[in-house]
């Protein structure tokens, strides 16, 4: 099975944690990414970790010439698609620089890839496609209803995966909807490492923990849960890396479409009282007023991906925080430290 891969935003949380699997299980790889959100040091984090170095391209998906040339300087065989713009408050202030970014890079990616007759695709999409859900677990066949333009450009540019491999039957594309990616490389040395201040609970959680930020504020403690703050589907990004291989290894004609989550919930007080299990601190925090947009209980029923594509999430919420403690207290800074 191994080949090159073409794995768009490799620089990236998710794709660099996805670029190690991928070079530990023999496939070359080829990132492609403009560092908008991430640093070339990843990029040296992945060669060290693994002894095997991808092929680089700073590129912006966006401009089709320069995503041209990485497909004529490598013989490409799939792709994985992680670039995009991912915060959902600003999507929400500047939603046309979201769409054109996400949608525009997947049209040059889209017709790139017929031009050049690759036609296996696995896409980055997220649960936030379903919204505020009707149903818990989540299963795939689930009512979709974005609330925001982030999460409108993830259930546009599935429609679009849809309406081109029904249009021609040599795609075979896998659509990939993430719950809530945590942790990090067991190494200590590759992780996340969030711009400014953090909009997600476990980066934010980690730099309270290692003193970057004085407290935590809890978005409300009066949900419908059992103690009273918010419940997600925390999934360790190596878990989550290990879909994509698993989706790649089983890709069918078509486009399908895959729930990656544990199917556990965790709360925002599980998530504080582990975290200073595993670290030794001590996380200050306040409830607050309930964030705009929120809603109580995200979980996933991933029972097609552990049927389908033979995976499962099994890494626990301690190995999460403990994988994600030892990333930012070896690095507090991130990449820079
Ligand atoms: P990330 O920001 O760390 O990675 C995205 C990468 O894409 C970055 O390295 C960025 O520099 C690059 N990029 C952005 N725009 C680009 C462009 N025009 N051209 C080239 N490169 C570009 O984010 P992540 O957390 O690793 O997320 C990866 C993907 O997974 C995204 O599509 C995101 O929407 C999706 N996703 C993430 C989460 C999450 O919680 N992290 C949840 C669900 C879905
Ligand atoms: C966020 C995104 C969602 C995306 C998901 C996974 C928003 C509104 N939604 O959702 O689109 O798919 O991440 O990347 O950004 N919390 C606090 N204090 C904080 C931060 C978070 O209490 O400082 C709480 C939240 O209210 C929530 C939980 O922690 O209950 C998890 O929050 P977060 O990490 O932002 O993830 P999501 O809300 O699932």
């Amino acid at each position: 099975m191994p080949g090159t891969i073409l794995v768009t935003g490799g620089a990236g949380y998710i794709g660099s944690h996805t670029c190690v699997r991928l070079l530990e299980r023999g496939f070359e790889v080829v990132v492609a990414d403009d560092l908008s959100n991430s640093s070339a040091a990843a990029v040296d984090a992945i060669a060290r970790l693994t002894g095997c170095q991808p092929s680089f391209e700073q590129v912006d998906l966006t401009d089709i010439e320069a995503l041209g040339g990485v497909f004529e300087r490598h013989a490409i065989e799939a792709v994985i698609h992680f670039a995009g713009l991912k915060a959902v408050g600003e999507s929400v202030a500047e939603p046309l620089r979201y769409y054109r970014t996400n949608l525009l890079s997947t049209f040059n990616l889209l017709d790139l890839m017929a031009r050049h007759e690759v036609f296996d695709l696995v896409f980055s999409s997220s649960a936030t496609v379903y919204g505020d859900p009707e149903q818990l677990p989540i299963p795939e066949g689930a009512a979709t209803g974005p609330t925001n333009p982030y999460g409108r450009t993830k259930l546009m540019i599935e429609d679009i995966c849809r309406d081109v491999a029904a249009a021609d039957p040599r795609w075979r594309i896998s659509l990939l909807r993430y719950f809530n990616p945590v942790g990090a490389h067991p190494s200590g040395d590759l992780g996340e490492d969030p711009r400014g201040v953090p909009n997600n609970l476990v980066p934010f959680v980690m730099q309270v923990a290692v003193g970057r930020r004085d407290q935590l504020r809890v978005f409300g403690a009066d949900w419908d849960t059992p103690d009273g703050s918010g419940v997600r589907d925390y999934i360790h990004v190596l878990d989550l890396a290990e879909g994509h291989l698993a989706a790649l290894e089983h890709i069918d004609a078509g486009c399908d479409v895959f729930n990656l989550g544990t199917g556990v919930g965790a709360s925002v007080f599980d998530v504080i009282k582990t975290t200073e299990n595993v670290s030794g601190k001590a996380v200050s925090y306040e409830v607050v007023d309930r964030r705009p947009g929120d809603i109580a209980t995200s979980l996933a029923d991933p029972s097609k991906a552990i049927r389908d594509l033979e995976w499962r999430a099994d890494r626990s919420l301690e190995v999460m925080l403990a994988d994600a403690w030892r990333w930012q207290s070896r690095h507090p800074n991130g990449f820079d430290s």
